[in-house]
């Protein structure tokens, strides 16, 4: 049974990552525009970078939670190469709780991207216009390597053909706002999967979900992997 699960900020939050949507949401009082699009960095890089910059030093100091190490038991414990993690989040929790391969779709705030050169790099450290690429030697300009408003994902072609071949889809802690992620749901569920999703609140996403089930994701997710690791592990 090939299972898909696409994560969003819901399952960082018990790790002490705020989510994007909610009343202290990550946005910090910034507009969208201005700190997560082409156009916003095009008019203020330092802003941008101090912004990011801050959300890397959080990550920095935070750990995975019990649903990301429960992903992490799930792939370990089920048929290699039949558990993919698909997620929306820029943090590196995940493979901190032992999944071995994560798809990021919107990209990673431990890398930086050289915008002359195109090559990615590991990013520790606080990023400025000061910064100067390791590979081609340009001085202001390396951006963070996540996905803006109006940037295509990354890895779509691969996300397309795991919808495809997905038995079960499972949906956590996202909101199901933005496309093209908000419409996996319904992928996989015309190419035959079973749909589940697992959020805080109450009441569903889509009506393509055959399954919701509403709590915390790192008591429920646990849960949910305990069942299907007793029934059908490898
Ligand atoms: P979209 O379908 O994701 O956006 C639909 C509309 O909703 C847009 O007009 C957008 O401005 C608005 N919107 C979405 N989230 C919002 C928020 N938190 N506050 C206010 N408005 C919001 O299409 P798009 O704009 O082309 O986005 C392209 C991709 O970039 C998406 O997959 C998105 O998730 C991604 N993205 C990633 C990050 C990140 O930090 N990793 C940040 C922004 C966008
Ligand atoms: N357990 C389970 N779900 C939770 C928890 C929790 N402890 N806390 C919050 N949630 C749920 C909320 O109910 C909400 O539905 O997580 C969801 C978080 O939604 P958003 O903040 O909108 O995050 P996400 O869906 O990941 O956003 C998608 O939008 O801003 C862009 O690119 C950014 O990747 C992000 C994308």
């Amino acid at each position: 049974m090939n299972i898909v699960v696409l994560t969003g900020a819901g399952i960082s939050a018990e790790s002490g990552i705020p989510v994007f949507r909610g009343a202290d949401g990550l946005w910090e009082g910034h507009r969208v525009e201005d700190v997560a699009t082409p156009e916003g960095f095009a008019r203020d890089p330092q802003r941008v970078h101090e912004f990011y910059n801050r959300r890397r030093a959080k990550l920095l100091e935070v750990e995975p939670n019990a649903a990301h190490r429960a992903l992490g038991r799930l792939a370990l414990g089920w048929r290699r190469g039949q558990v993919t993690v698909v997620t929306q989040n820029i943090d590196d929790l995940h493979e901190r709780g032992g999944s071995p391969e994560v798809i990021h779709m919107h990209g990673e705030l431990l890398k930086a991207r050289c915008t002359h050169c195109g090559v990615v790099t590991a990013c520790r450290e606080d990023l400025s216009r000061a910064s100067i690429c390791a590979s081609c030697g340009g001085i202001d300009c390396l951006r963070p390597h996540v996905v803006w408003f109006g940037e295509i994902p990354f890895h779509l072609g691969r996300i397309e053909r795991e919808l495809d071949r997905a038995d079960l889809f499972v949906a956590i802690g996202t909101s199901g706002r933005v496309y093209p992620a908000a419409g996996f749901v319904s992928a996989a569920r015309a190419a035959g999967a079973r749909t589940l999703e697992i959020n805080l609140e109450p009441g569903g996403t889509s009506p393509d979900f055959m399954e919701h089930r509403s709590g915390a994701a790192g008591t429920l997710v646990p849960e949910w992997v305990e069942e299907l690791l007793a029934h059908g592990g490898a």
